[in-house]
């Protein structure tokens, strides 16, 4: 699948963020090699600290089912400037991508920003193996 047509999935996607609390949707598509694609939307709850992110939730939906090798990750955020990870999703993707997987950040107006893991997580633990 082109990155234009992820980026539509990501948008559609996000509709199904459950975010009673924050009102602030987020839609990710993790594309694995072979071609298989994981959704992951942010999964927010009472205690605010539970929340897990629309990244991590991608990612550990395809860990879980043994998927390991990945492609690009796509995400998208309702924000004027193309959505920023949190650290902790940033840790996350340094220890199940290869530094240089390309991570497409997109905007409310599908205006984008591209970084592999390396540029959004520089000297990271996973570096000092
Ligand atoms: N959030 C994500 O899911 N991914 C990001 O890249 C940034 C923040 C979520 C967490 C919370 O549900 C809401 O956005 C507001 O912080």
């Amino acid at each position: 699948m082109a990155t234009t047509d992820l980026i539509d999935l990501a948008i559609e996607t996000s509709k199904k963020a459950y975010v009673p609390y924050s009102h602030f949707p987020i839609g990710a598509v993790l594309l694995a090699k072979g071609g298989q694609i994981f959704t992951g939307v942010n999964i927010e709850n009472a205690s605010f600290g539970l929340t897990n992110c629309g990244e991590r939730t991608a990612i550990f939906k395809a860990v879980s089912e043994g998927v390991l090798d990945f492609e690009e990750l796509i995400v998208y955020g309702e924000t004027d400037k193309p959505i920023s990870p949190c650290g902790a999703c940033r840790q996350v993707m340094a220890e199940f991508f290869p530094q240089d997987l390309k991570v497409t950040l997109v905007a409310k107006n599908k205006s984008t920003v591209v970084m592999t893991v390396k540029e959004l997580l520089p000297y990271s633990f996973t570096d000092l193996e």
